[in-house]
């Protein structure tokens, strides 16, 4: 192996014992902090001169060190202060016309005034950086992370200093084959620091991560784990569920950890109709963190998918992390509330956000409307299987997914990968991230995005990992990608040999909005909308149909779409443009999904009507069996 690659495990190895990496700190919207949004300098760094060494070593002078002549002769050849500023949170592919297409390094510059408090720890976090970061804070190496969508934080208690602090991050956006998602994916490769960055103070010893859940048998009583950032026991941790009347101090054991259980009177279930959320708040040594936590369950039962024990149907839609009527990445409740908004209109119940966890502003959003959430992790395509960092990289992306939305009642589906090819490396790779999955979370269903074969006229379901999750997941699109005759579709059979609920999870076709014509005219509005008349046709003869996911709300940006005048690298597959705008097929899915919400909606009035006139009857039979007795006396 050539010297190089020798040099940067070793380092990679040095690198992983030196850095302040610690665990997620779960709920920071509950937590105290102080956020470091606003301007950041940056520095654009193509060839990475401010990291490595003209001999490719990596430099211990580096733009990391912030450096500022101290003698008129002094030669550094950088300077943040004098470079321009973007407003972070965001990518920087929409921020800056020059950075459109930019894949590379680009160093960005904070400083911040800091009082210390000896008591206290002092932990940076950031919500996602894409893709590679490494951290310093007053020229120290912290850390480094990859993935670009979830969050992770470093202590950095011992460089932090009274006064004047800076932190600088080299961020890398460069596509690699060993990455997650590899290199080639169907969205825009936007680079940055996307989301959120806070100084969060804590005391020494802190409650790191909790999970609160409604017990799946009883449906009744809530099962608590908390954990503390130490292995310590006896450690007193006040549970207060006000509206739930429940005020409890239990102490931990030895692991630092609290298993129990709390059995509230009366509890209101978490539904699409009733979001209902509780405040729940954990004290601990003077340190308060509040949530607004909803319970329900989630459940399969043959080929039905079950809420609360009641089976629902999924009316969904895809949805990309896109800021509305721009380009860039989403990272606001105000985003959150127009794309849930276009959602409904819709008539959707739920959104499978692809393909990587959303901003947490849309989960919590969508938790607080009641819209059900479907999250993915960016395994795209052909990952690098048989590479034990690969694999590494995909384990913890999926740990950070989870625990970032474990206390969110809307999230009910985590889908481990999407369209993947079927063989051995990639089945070992899948089984063994679905069994590390189940034991991160038993309380939520497993699926992923297969492919569908079509043989004659019959859509054959059959990809072995169909046996390792609970919901049979596939995309077909029939009608878009191959030639097919249309007025085939509702004749199409189905072979999905699995005893579980089924749900499409794209489908779909292209079109530019306002451009019309006949149906038969690809790219037209009246193309796409006699596209999804016939899915939808074929898609009803689907046994165990539990649910729809359309591809996709709305256009967006993808480099793979390079077709003039019509895509000008949009996808242009969305029921709506980029800018919200309604396109024809909006309008025969929104119909459809109101006629499921009506078939639904009857089945259940059904259900009711039947329960009560069965109840009826029961008083009929009853009083006319009194009368009979009493004309007998
Ligand atoms: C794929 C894929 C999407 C892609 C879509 C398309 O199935 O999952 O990411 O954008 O199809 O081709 O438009």
């Amino acid at each position: 192996m050539h010297k190089f690659f020798i040099l940067l495990i070793q380092y990679e190895i040095i690198f992983k014992i030196l850095s302040q990496d610690i665990p997620q700190l779960i709920n920071i919207f509950g937590r105290k902090k102080f956020s470091l949004n606003g301007k950041w300098n940056y520095i654009v760094d193509i060839q990475d001169s401010g990291y490595y060494d003209y001999r490719l070593s990596i430099s211990d002078n580096g733009f990391f060190m912030n450096e500022k002549p101290k003698n008129p002769d002094d030669l550094v050849e950088y300077d943040f202060d004098k470079a321009p500023q973007m407003d972070i949170p965001s990518d920087w592919n929409t921020k800056d016309d020059k950075l459109f297409f930019y894949e590379g390094t680009i160093w960005f510059k904070k400083s911040f005034n800091y009082t210390i408090n000896p008591q206290k720890k002092v932990i940076l976090y950031f919500g996602a950086i894409n893709y590679e970061s490494i951290i310093y804070v007053n020229g120290k190496l912290i850390g480094k992370h990859k993935g670009g969508f979830t969050p992770f934080n470093f202590d950095i208690t011992k460089q932090i200093k009274n006064g004047e602090n800076f932190v600088i991050i080299k961020v890398d956006n460069k596509r690699r084959i060993e990455n997650i998602p590899t290199l080639i994916f169907d969205w825009w490769n936007f680079g940055g620091i996307k989301r959120d960055v806070y100084i969060v103070e804590t005391n020494n010893i802190y409650i790191q991560n909790y999970h609160f859940t409604l017990d799946k048998q009883s449906k009744k009583q809530i099962n608590i784990k908390i954990e503390l950032n130490t292995k310590i026991s006896n450690k007193p941790i006040e549970i207060l569920i006000p509206e739930l009347g429940i005020s409890k101090i239990l102490k931990t054991n030895a692991n630092g950890i609290i298993s129990d259980i709390l059995n509230p009177k009366k509890i209101v279930l978490w539904t699409p109709k009733n979001p209902k959320l509780y405040t729940v708040i954990l004290k601990f040594d003077e340190e308060e963190i509040i949530d607004k936590i909803g319970f329900r369950t989630i459940e399969v039962l043959d080929k039905k998918i079950l809420l609360n024990g009641n089976p629902i149907f999924l009316r969904g839609v895809n949805v990309h992390d896109i800021k509305p009527f721009t380009d860039g990445r989403a990272n606001s409740y105000a985003d959150a509330k127009i794309i849930l908004s276009w959602a409904k209109d819709l008539g959707c119940n739920f959104v499978r956000l692809v393909h990587y966890p959303h901003n947490e502003y849309m989960i919590r959003e969508a938790e607080k409307e009641g819209i059900l959430v479907w999250s993915e992790l960016p395994l795209y395509w052909t990952i690098a299987w048989d590479n034990p960092d690969t694999y590494n990289n995909a384990k913890n992306q999926l740990t950070d997914m989870v625990l970032r939305d474990i206390n969110r009642a809307n999230v009910i589906i985590w889908s481990i990968s999407n369209e993947t090819p079927r063989g051995s490396s990639r089945d070992i790779f899948l089984s063994n991230l679905i069994e590390y999955a189940r034991k991160l979370d038993d309380t939520r269903l497993l699926t992923m995005a297969t492919e569908v074969i079509r043989i004659g006229g019959t859509n054959i379901i059959n990809d072995t990992m169909n046996n390792n999750v609970d919901i049979v997941s596939f995309n077909n699109y029939y009608g878009w990608y191959g030639k097919v005759n249309l007025t085939e579709a509702e004749k199409m059979k189905w072979f999905i040999p699995y005893n579980k609920p089924v749900i499409i999870s794209e489908f779909g076709a292209g079109a530019k909005y306002g451009y019309h014509g006949e149906k038969n005219y690809r790219w037209t509005e009246e193309f796409q909308d006699n596209v999804y008349i016939y899915n939808l046709k074929m898609i009803e003869n689907i046994d165990g149909l539990a649910g729809t996911v359309p591809w996709l709300l709305n256009d967006f940006l993808s480099p793979r779409r390079v077709l003039n005048e019509i895509q000008d690298l949009h996808n242009r597959k969305g029921f709506c443009s980029e800018k919200g705008e309604k396109k024809l097929a909006f309008y025969t899915m929104r119909n459809w999904y109101f006629k499921k919400i009506e078939e639904f909606g009857n089945l259940k009035v059904l259900k009711c009507f039947t329960i009560s006139f069965i109840v009826f009857a029961l008083i009929k039979i009853w009083t006319s069996l009194c009368t009979l007795s009493n004309n007998k006396e």
